[in-house]
């Protein structure tokens, strides 16, 4: 009811400049026009206020329908921008305050689109999965200190949050989502036998839930052993289901296998729908090809195609895709465009 509300926040380094071409694109595909909002959080208000995400602002985020965001995050070893302020402050303070428990990260070969694995791992079959990654705890909550910091003696620390509560709810989507799916399998990865108490609370759960899902087979495999798969055999992996650290490491990996950081799209979803998803490029602001349109907006705009999917919009989301493999499949090997070129050529096909 109404017109549907965008919060964006283009962010830091290429962020802005991917997320042009997404709302570039939105504009044409969406069956709705949005009213948004842009939100100049990031690197360059910090560094002249002293600002990262005033409560005011969060509240104000709070009340619109999703959030599209580009990437946040400054140049490494800044002396103005000490590490942590923005991703924390900014990004992991959206995820956290908005409960974007499922951080969710498809990751499919589109035909014709490069991959650097051997072409016997290809021919075992197609690569498409999706990591359910959870979102709101792990190392990831903040939780740990430092002691007697700068002196041979000092001892930090990060400890991982896992609760029976946070750690159902993410299990639980994931096995929603592989009851969609047509090979309906999700894979447990985590390192339970190492880290035991998380492993057995995770363990435990993922049993239960699947035990009432009898039509889904399960896996389990350990993150280091995950990791060999991804390269060897990624078609083995339907839903993935892991922690929120382990799930960022895996996803990046995966992005890699399946043509590169710049295809890469996520949504940090909050089922329950109590307040608005968030929809952004698993890659960051990439200092080193910023400001220069070299960088490629297709993981920005496939994350507005989820975001389209999470607000009912699935035959816009599944065009904007069609469009993005008709792109991808033309794309000449070695040819470079800039980031506004990829965009129009998008939008185009529209
Ligand atoms: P990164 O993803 O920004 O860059 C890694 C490499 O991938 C770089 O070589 C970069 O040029 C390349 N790359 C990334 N996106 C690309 C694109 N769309 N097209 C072409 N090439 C692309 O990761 P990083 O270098 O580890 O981090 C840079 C900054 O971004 C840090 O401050 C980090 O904290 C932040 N970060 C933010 C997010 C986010 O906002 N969600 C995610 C990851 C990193
Ligand atoms: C990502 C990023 C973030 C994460 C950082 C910047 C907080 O790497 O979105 O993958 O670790 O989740
Ligand atoms: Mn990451």
């Amino acid at each position: 009811t109404g017109t549907p509300t965008l919060a964006v926040i283009p962010g830091d380094g290429i962020g802005p400049e991917v997320t042009a071409e997404a709302l570039k694109v939105l504009e044409v595909a969406s069956p709705v026009k949005f009213e948004s909002t842009r939100y100049d959080l990031g690197a360059e208000r910090y560094l002249a206020t002293g600002e990262v995400l005033p409560d005011s602002v969060l509240a104000e985020i709070r009340e619109h329908d999703a959030i599209l965001l580009g990437a946040v995050g400054g140049k490494p070893n800044d002396p103005d921008l000490p590490p942590g302020i923005l991703e924390r402050g900014l990004l992991l303070k959206l995820r956290f305050e908005l409960d974007h428990y499922v951080n969710l990260r498809p990751s499919r070969l589109f035909p014709g689109t490069a991959s650097p694995l051997a072409e016997p791992v290809l021919q075992k079959g197609e690569i498409d999965f999706v990591v359910v990654r959870e979102g709101t705890e792990g190392p990831y909550t903040g939780n740990g200190g430092a002691l007697r910091v700068g002196t041979p003696g000092e001892i930090a620390t990060e400890v991982s949050v896992n609760t029976a509560y946070g750690v159902e709810r993410v299990i639980r989507d994931a096995f929603a989502r592989a009851e969609k799916r047509p090979r309906k399998k999700v894979t447990l990865v985590h390192k339970t036998n190492v880290l035991v108490n998380a492993g057995s609370l995770w363990w435990r759960l993922f049993e239960q839930v699947a035990a009432e899902h009898p039509d889904v087979t399960t896996d389990y495999i350990h993150i280091d052993a995950a990791m060999i798969f991804m390269v060897t055999d990624p078609a083995r992996f339907d839903v993935v289901v892991t922690d929120n650290l382990f799930g960022d490491i895996i996803t990046d990996l995966a992005a890699a296998i399946t043509g590169g950081i710049g295809l890469a799209a996520s949504g940090n979803v909050n089922p329950d729908r109590t307040a608005p998803s968030m929809f952004e490029p698993v890659h960051g602001s990439a200092p080193d090809i910023a400001g220069q349109q070299k960088a490629d907006p297709t993981a920005a705009i496939l994350s507005g195609a989820l975001l389209l999917d999470h607000l009912g919009h699935a035959a816009a989301a599944a065009a904007i895709e069609a469009a993005v493999l008709a792109d991808l499949t033309e794309r000449a090997p070695g040819a470079t465009r800039r980031t506004s070129e990829v965009g129009d050529a998008i939008a185009a096909r529209l």
